[in-house]
């Protein structure tokens, strides 16, 4: 067998770690991967925005399946290039993928679809949006439409910040024609929780729920960022309410989906928040999260990559059952010195030695022209522990994101702690 995998971060060397863990002998290559995905596969360096080089790949190539990790390309039409060319992809299609990449259409489609979330207005005049603002009240969330790389939603605690945001984006062309058309939403209060469904447009097979960090530090304080860190699972996701979220949540998504003509294969990620109403939807996501990728795979004790297999060649998941260990993880990201600002490149990075259950996944990083491994991204590595608790799992994937020598490098020590605090009050 043979997989080309689309990505360069470390949601994609965790999924190419499961896909040769699950297919030992499998020929897989990575465009562009990095260092630590060039361990696993051939990588080819193809940027993941250069649709047709990577079609050019594929075609030269000929893999089994094609499986692309960022939005970016499937908002680009990746998954109908490929499928127009017959070469089986695991991704939706663009119209497919516009759950992500325009939250208008996103909100439109939830509310048709009778989906929980919260009430929004999309403005594209500043005075209208400002008014709404003030209609909704203080908190507020004004939202880029489209794709801005996780920074497009902005939390406002008053109104003057939402007049500002408002302003940023409308008139001031922050995130460019992504915040040309802006969402003003109502605040919701709650614990985030992050679900992957794999699906082949009707049927899913839910995964084990995950929690994202956004916040830079301890506490869940400081700027927001890509993602700090994560864990899974998470207890208070119980089978009932995963259940719930299947029926009101992944279902009618995927049948208004279906009915708009834009059928949606490959994985839909949910953002809920667990609001004391009940689960709500934040955003729906076209393709895995990162960090959590790196949190749930390692506990899936199942084979992945058939699954992955018969979604990209149009066959049910009916059948398919994922299997999960009954360990916990966590995931601490290292980043650079000046992540989220201004992170900085080519610093030296000396990872620890390899440890059982520890898992170090690479995502901002690069070869030295000297050979030395250097920072190229602000999320450096994703360190995951597994453990039989989740106390135990925080404290060996800390220990290791300490052991990691890197200038500057930056991490939350307090990966979990949401979990954690469950645990010890039980
Ligand atoms: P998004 O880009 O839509 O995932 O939003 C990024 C983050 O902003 C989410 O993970 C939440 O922490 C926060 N957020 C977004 N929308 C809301 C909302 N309506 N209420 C509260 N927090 C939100
Ligand atoms: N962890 C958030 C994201 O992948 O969008």
């Amino acid at each position: 067998m043979k997989a080309l995998l689309v990505g360069s971060g470390g949601r994609e060397h965790a999924l190419a770690w499961k896909l040769l863990r699950d297919c030992p002998a499998l020929d897989l290559i990575a465009a562009p991967g990095n260092p630590g995905i060039a361990e696993l596969a051939r990588c080819s360096p193809v940027s993941v925005t250069d649709v047709a080089g990577l079609l050019a790949l594929a075609r030269s190539e000929s893999p089994d399946v094609t499986i692309v990790g960022p939005e970016m390309p499937l908002a680009l039409g990746i998954a109908d290039c490929f499928r127009d060319a017959r070469l089986p992809v695991f991704g939706p299609s663009a119209r497919a993928a516009e759950i992500e990449s325009s939250k208008v259409f996103a909100k439109a489609l939830m509310h048709e679809a009778g989906v929980p979330t919260a009430r929004a207005e999309h403005h594209t005049h500043a005075n209208a949006a400002k008014s709404c603002a003030r209609t909704f009240g203080a908190p507020v969330v004004i939202k880029a439409s489209g794709l801005a790389g996780g920074k497009g939603a902005i939390v406002c605690d008053t109104l003057d910040e939402a007049n500002r945001a408002i302003d940023d984006m409308l008139v001031g062309g922050l995130f460019g024609q992504a915040g040309a058309e802006i969402l003003v939403e109502e605040f919701m209060e709650g614990e985030e929780a992050s679900i992957f469904g794999l699906t082949d447009g009707i049927a899913v097979l839910p995964m084990l729920p995950a929690q994202d960090h956004k916040r830079l530090s301890d506490g869940d304080r400081g700027p927001n960022t890509g993602g700090m860190g994560s864990y899974a699972p998470v207890s208070i996701v119980d089978s009932q309410m995963l259940d719930d979220i299947l029926e009101r949540v992944f279902i009618p998504a995927l049948t208004a989906l279906r009915k708009d003509d834009r059928p949606f294969t490959g994985v839909l990620y949910a953002g809920l928040m667990l609001t004391r109403d009940g689960p709500r939807v934040i955003e729906f996501n076209c393709r895995f999260g990162d960090p959590e990728t790196e949190a749930v795979l390692p506990l899936l004790e199942s084979n992945l990559f058939d699954v992955m297999l018969a979604i990209a060649r149009g066959e049910s998941v009916i059948g398919h059952k994922l299997e999960w260990s009954p360990r916990s993880t966590v995931t601490t990201v290292v980043a650079a010195s000046g992540y989220p600002d201004e992170p900085r490149k080519g610093d030296e990075i000396t990872l620890p030695r390899s440890a059982a259950d520890v898992h170090i996944f690479h995502s901002g990083t690069a070869m030295s022209h000297a050979g030395k491994l250097v920072t190229a991204g602000g999320r450096v590595l994703a360190v995951t522990a597994v453990a039989d608790t989740i106390v135990e799992a925080q404290r060996l994937s800390g220990e290791a994101a300490g052991q990691v020598r890197l200038s500057g490098k930056q991490f939350r020590k307090d990966i979990g702690w949401r979990e954690i605090d469950r645990f010890s009050n039980r």
